[in-house]
């Protein structure tokens, strides 16, 4: 059983914590039963599961019904829950929908984006009872400052920055922080320098643990793999391979078979059709 502890212990012991997203029941199934040692039902579920342009525009309600359908496919999981874009912007919004992604949701824990400017919503969640996570480096809730999906971390004064963010995230109590897009020695350094577990995407394999996203790894997300993502198979082309011979079975007749059809005895069928021919 994993949970907060065991994530400290896997970072204190050097064994590499498992992360993925997970969105939906099937998903969560597939995720526990392949190791997977903590869920997080990510925002990016608004672009692999809902077709939003970014997760800007994924609400409460989403976040919501996707944590409950993966709490029921993974009811002992540590789920970890994004809260959505603006949904943190004050305390009291921070601790409302926290509140509501625990205790409507089901999850165990929730994941902000965002450094220093954000350790009052951090440091009230947990006097709260909410566990934390943090996310730093590429944040994509904030696509509309960055003008894209580039890498925040180019130069000293940024790389300064993050390792100040990531300080002031384990100082203000957050059990682990997700570095996206974060060049690999500068993801070591920031890991080297902190107490809590890293959790890489895209950010080298000196973090403590990876976490990836379940439609990239699973080749599920159309015809795009982000660099950071490694396709281990290509669930896409099965899938449809598998739609287009239900296709062409049923026009040409050959499914359903015998075999998934049920039938009722010969005498019931006679029976029904006297019935009608005395109608
Ligand atoms: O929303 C998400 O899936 C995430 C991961 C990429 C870390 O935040």
């Amino acid at each position: 059983m994993y949970n907060l502890k065991t994530m400290q212990q896997q970072k204190q012991q050097g064994q590499k914590i498992v992360l993925l997203t997970a969105y939906d029941y099937p998903t969560a199934q597939m995720a526990v039963a392949g190791g997977v040692h903590y869920l997080l039902v990510g925002d990016s579920l608004g672009m692999v599961c809902l077709g939003y342009e970014s997760t800007v525009f994924v609400t409460m309600e989403d976040m919501i019904s996707h944590v409950k359908a993966v709490k029921r496919g993974a009811k002992d999981a540590f789920i970890i829950a994004d809260l959505p874009f603006m949904s943190y912007a004050t305390v009291a919004d921070a601790i409302k929908n926290s509140g509501r992604l625990l205790q409507e949701g089901g999850a165990a824990a929730v994941k902000l984006e965002g450094g220093a400017d954000f350790t009052s919503q951090i440091k009230a969640l947990i006097n709260n009872g909410v566990p934390v996570m943090g996310h730093l480096g590429l944040t994509p809730q904030s696509v509309n400052v960055f003008g894209g999906y580039k890498t925040q971390v180019a130069d000293k004064k940024t790389a300064l920055k993050l390792l100040a963010d990531a300080q002031a995230l384990q100082e203000a109590g957050v059990f682990a922080i997700v570095l996206e897009m974060v060049p690999a020695q500068i993801a070591e350094l920031v890991t080297k320098e902190l107490n809590i577990p890293t959790i890489g995407i895209g950010a080298g394999n000196r973090c403590d643990g990876q976490v990836q996203v379940f439609h990239d790894i699973s080749g599920l997300f159309t015809d795009f793999t982000p660099r950071q993502a490694k396709k281990y198979v290509d669930a896409c082309l099965l899938i449809q391979q598998a739609i287009s011979d239900y296709v062409k079975e049923v026009q040409e007749d050959s499914f359903p078979s015998p075999s998934n059809a049920r039938c009722i005895d010969n005498e019931l069928l006679e029976q029904i059709k006297n019935h009608l021919e005395s109608c």
